[in-house]
């Protein structure tokens, strides 16, 4: 619902509309499933388009996982809630908006007909593959989305779980980021601290972030 507020408001239409003039990206992250990264890779692909040029984040979950993150610490990128967003938004290249998990179709209908790009986390486990099956299924009743799926929390070897279900969503042809997630610590820190993956002390910091670096270029790969 607040979504559709987000989506309906008219000065927000208006700047998505000529965004897309600009060649500018919106990327909507979204899943049916709670807990599978939705928010950890929304705050850092944000961190990543910061770097590329003006990005602002865009917490629509009513729970504002986001907007505590940015609270409890300190951010690159501005993140507002759906009801700050008012069209003064002109000069940021880059949209990133967080969702609540399972949105309802009218919302998913919204966000596929309004941004460019859903990126879709899922953990590399049964539960959170059963939602993903029912987020593509949606998907696939939509007009033309484009979506990619992003395999978050992958544990280290000897667990096989993220090349299993790597393989299984390539067999089925699903469109799945090259780079995977890696589960790592650090990134609860970097909650917890409210800061990207990079500034937490951590052995694995650096390596984290470097994921996300990954997943970043793969999207720039596919902007128009
Ligand atoms: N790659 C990762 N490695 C280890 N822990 C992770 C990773 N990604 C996310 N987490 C942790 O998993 C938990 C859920 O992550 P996150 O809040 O990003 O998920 P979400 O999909 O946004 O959840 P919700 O549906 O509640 O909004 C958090 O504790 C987070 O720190
Ligand atoms: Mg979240």
């Amino acid at each position: 619902m607040l979504l559709n507020l987000l989506l309906g408001y008219p000065g927000y239409k208006h700047t998505l509309i000529r965004r897309q003039h600009l060649g500018n990206m919106i990327i909507t992250v979204t899943s049916f499933k709670g807990g599978v990264g939705k928010t950890t890779t929304a705050i850092h692909l944000a961190t990543f388009f910061q770097g590329q040029g003006e990005t602002l984040l865009i917490d629509a979950d009513p729970n504002r996982s986001a907007l505590g993150w940015a609270r409890r610490g300190g951010l690159p990128f501005p993140v507002v809630d759906e009801w700050q967003v008012d069209g003064q938004y002109d000069h940021y290249r880059h949209i990133i908006i967080d969702t609540q998990a399972r949105p309802n179709q009218a919302d998913l209908a919204l966000l596929v007909g309004h941004c460019h790009l859903l990126v879709l986390p899922t953990t590399p486990d049964v539960l959170a593959l059963e939602a993903l099956v029912l987020t593509v299924d949606h998907l696939g009743r939509l007009p033309a989305p484009q979506y990619r799926i992003l395999l978050t929390a992958v544990p280290p070897p000897p667990s096989r779980a993220g090349e299993t279900v790597r393989s299984l969503l390539l067999e089925t042809q699903q469109p799945l980021f090259d780079q995977g997630i890696r589960r790592y610590a650090a990134f609860q820190k970097a909650a917890q601290a409210g800061v990207p993956v990079y500034e937490v002390k951590d052995p694995k910091a650096e390596q984290a972030w470097q994921d996300y670096v990954a997943v970043g270029q793969e999207i720039l790969t596919l902007a128009p």
